[in-house]
C-alpha cells in the first residue's frame, strides 16, 4: 500500500509523502519485497498470481465488494470501474497530487498506488460514503460553507485527507492542518479556502475521532 502521510493522518513517518515516495517508500517496497520472496521460497509456499483475473474481494464503504481483476489492479480503478465508485478522482495516477485519496483501516492512502488485492480485509473508505441520511460529512459541509473548491477535481481527496487528519486530531492546529494536507494539490489554488474549511470543523468538534 502507498503510504500518503506523515505526520497528522494516521500513516506516519518522519519525512515528507513525496520524499518517501521518492526514497525510502521504493527502497523500502523493494525490501519488503525481497523479505516476502525470501521467506516464501524457503517455506516453498512461493505462488504466482494472475497476469489474468483473480477473485478479489474489498469492504469500501461498508459494503462487500466480490470483483475478478488482474492483481495489476489499483484500489483507484477497481472502486471507480468496477464499483461504480467514482467520487475519487483519477488526476496524476501517480502518487504526486492526492486527488485519489481514500482512507484504508484509519489511514489515508493514495488509491491509485496501491494495489487492490493488497487491502483486501480491510475497511476502505471512499468520499462517496461519508455522507449519512442525506446529510453531508460535516467536512463536506465546511468545504461547501466556505466555498473551498473551483473545479473540483482535487476535492474529493482535500476531504478524505481531512477527514483522515481530523479523525485523529479533532482539534488540529493550523500546523497540523497544514502538514495534515501537505500531500494534496489544488492546482487552482484554493488552498486558503480550504484551510479555513477544515480549521472550521476543527473548530466545532464536528468529526468524531477515529
Ligand atoms: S491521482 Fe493518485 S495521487 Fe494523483
Ligand atoms: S479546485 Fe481545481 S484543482 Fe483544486
Amino acid at each position: 500500500m502507498a503510504p500518503k502521510d506523515d505526520r497528522d493522518t494516521p500513516q506516519r513517518f518522519s519525512v515528507s509523502r513525496r520524499d518517501f515516495l521518492k526514497t525510502t517508500g521504493i527502497s523500502s517496497l523493494a525490501a519488503s519485497v525481497a523479505g516476502v520472496a525470501d521467506a516464501e521460497a524457503q517455506t516453498g509456499t512461493a505462488r504466482a498470481l494472475g497476469p489474468g483475473e483473480v477473485p478479489v474481494q474489498l469492504m469500501v464503504n461498508g459494503k462487500r465488494l466480490d470483483l475478478r481483476i488482474e492483481p495489476r489492479v489499483t484500489l483507484l480503478d477497481a472502486v471507480r470501474t468496477r464499483a461504480d465508485l467514482t467520487g475519487n478522482k483519477r488526476v496524476c495516477d501517480r502518487g504526486t497530487c492526492g486527488a485519489c485519496t481514500m482512507i484504508v483501516d484509519g489511514r489515508t492512502v493514495y488509491a491509485c498506488s496501491t494495489l487492490a488485492i493488497d487491502v483486501q480485509g480491510k475497511q476502505i473508505r471512499t468520499v462517496d460514503g461519508l455522507a449519512s441520511g442525506g446529510k453531508l460529512h460535516p467536512v463536506q459541509q465546511a468545504f461547501c460553507d466556505k466555498d473551498a473548491l473551483m473545479c473540483g477535481f482535487c476535492t474529493p481527496g482535500f476531504v478524505m485527507a481531512s477527514v483522515g487528519l481530523l479523525e485523529k486530531h479533532p482539534n488540529a492546529t493550523p500546523e497540523q492542518i497544514k502538514k495534515g494536507l501537505d500531500g494534496n494539490i489544488c492546482r487552482c489554488g484554493t488552498f486558503s479556502r480550504v484551510f479555513e474549511a477544515v480549521s472550521s470543523v476543527s473548530a466545532s468538534k464536528g468529526v468524531q475521532r477515529g
